[in-house]
């Protein structure tokens, strides 16, 4: 990593000179016309913040908990597949990275490191493990006990993918996992092998297509609350309703999520969606949000607008391609920086003075 890379936009636009086309188009893409993608990062500017003065911010911490564990920031690594497509360390970089920093990391179930890979070689990040149900019951609930057993603090199931979207760049490009390359989670050819053909059009849709369950039902959180001790968070909601009914069915956390745009174009962007499900929640349990996310302010205003914990995806995958584990760190860092000043110059010392009076809506300002 020679040249100078500040601020997320940066690794990202190196990141773009560094991947293959194929691995650079399944990152970017959201679905179909991406409204909602570029919707993800306009919405973080409709919101200003309101700074407060002669409030002694010159000690200042960012530390804070999820689901009780204490972390040194609010902002953490959401699940984002195949990362080895971006560096060869792939996962294991990025979880270092993230342990490095105090920041949590989760695992996708189709990672190319596996859970114990990843376990070991990032031993003391807080690790969430991503999960996605499997038809064959027996393959999702060995997902499950080895997630235990490798110390990871909790489930995240994710819900709003029974199919995955049409991202049209991955048909055109007939998207496979590189043959060098593996689901590593899974031994079998089946669960593992099939990612890296693409008989249609996206090897990775028709993969979901064949062994993700697509009936699964509210019922099914139930059985998997049923087979596990770890907290279930609840990823990809984006109503009250949903919210509320996770909440009943024992959820530790919601998730606020529309997948990095990349399941339904023309689902609200996710700071949208945000205040809708804090109020629905009502503090019975943790939220968090990630879609958008690429720079301090942003991670600022979800926290005011009552997130818990602030997630990034692409950023980091931008990260890993500049330079692995210290490009990950690098992004992390910046975020931080840029977090930490908006912090200071905004009269918040701690996460806690990060307030919902600390923004206001861009529309209602207009009207006073
Ligand atoms: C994802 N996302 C995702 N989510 C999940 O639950 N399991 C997964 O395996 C993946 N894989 C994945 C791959 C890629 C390339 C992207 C971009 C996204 C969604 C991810 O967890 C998160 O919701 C979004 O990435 C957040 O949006 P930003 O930060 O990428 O804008």
């Amino acid at each position: 990593m020679s040249k100078q890379l500040v601020g997320v936009q940066d690794y990202e636009r190196e990141a773009h000179r560094r991947l293959p086309r194929s691995a650079l188009d399944y990152y970017q893409s959201g679905a179909l016309d991406e409204v909602t993608l570029r919707e993800n990062k306009e919405a973080m500017e409709r919101w200003y913040i309101r700074p407060r003065f002669l409030r002694d911010v010159s000690q200042r911490t960012m530390a804070t908990t999820l689901l009780g564990h204490r972390v040194a920031v609010p902002f953490g690594v959401a699940p984002t597949a195949m990362q080895r497509m971006a560096h060869p360390d792939g996962e294991v970089a990025t979880a270092r990275a993230a342990g490095r920093h105090g920041a949590p990391f989760t695992l996708s179930t189709i990672a190319t490191a596996s859970i114990e890979e990843v376990a070991t070689a990032a031993p003391n990040t807080l690790r969430l493990f991503q999960l996605y149900i499997y038809r064959d019951r027996e393959v999702t609930a060995s997902l499950v006990r080895r997630a235990e057993a490798a110390g990871y603090s909790a489930l995240v199931l994710t819900v709003d993918a029974p199919y995955f979207g049409i991202r049209r760049a991955d048909i055109r490009n007939k998207f496979t996992l590189p043959p060098h390359l593996r689901l590593a989670n899974f031994q079998s050819a089946e669960e593992s092998g099939r990612v890296n053909t693409s008989p249609g059009g996206s090897g990775i849709n028709e993969y979901v297509a064949s062994l993700f369950d697509a009936a699964l039902t509210w019922e099914d959180v139930a059985w998997l609350k049923g087979i596990t001790k770890l907290p279930l968070v609840l990823k990809g909601i984006l109503t009250k309703e949903d919210a509320s009914l996770g909440v009943e069915a024992g959820a530790a956390a919601i998730w606020v999520s529309n997948h990095g745009a990349r399941q339904v174009d023309g689902v609200a962007p996710t700071m949208e969606a945000l205040p809708e499900v804090v109020a629905a929640v009502h503090g019975r349990c943790e939220v968090y949000v990630d879609g958008g996310f690429s720079q301090g302010a942003h991670i600022f205003k979800a926290l005011a607008l009552g997130a818990n914990m602030v997630f990034l995806g692409r950023p980091l995958l931008w990260g890993l391609a500049c330079g692995g584990e210290e490009g990950a760190w690098g992004v992390l860092n910046t975020v931080h920086t840029e977090l930490d000043s908006v912090m200071a110059l905004s009269g918040c010392a701690t996460v806690q003075d990060i307030t919902r009076a600390m923004v206001v809506r861009r529309d209602t300002l207009a009207h006073l």
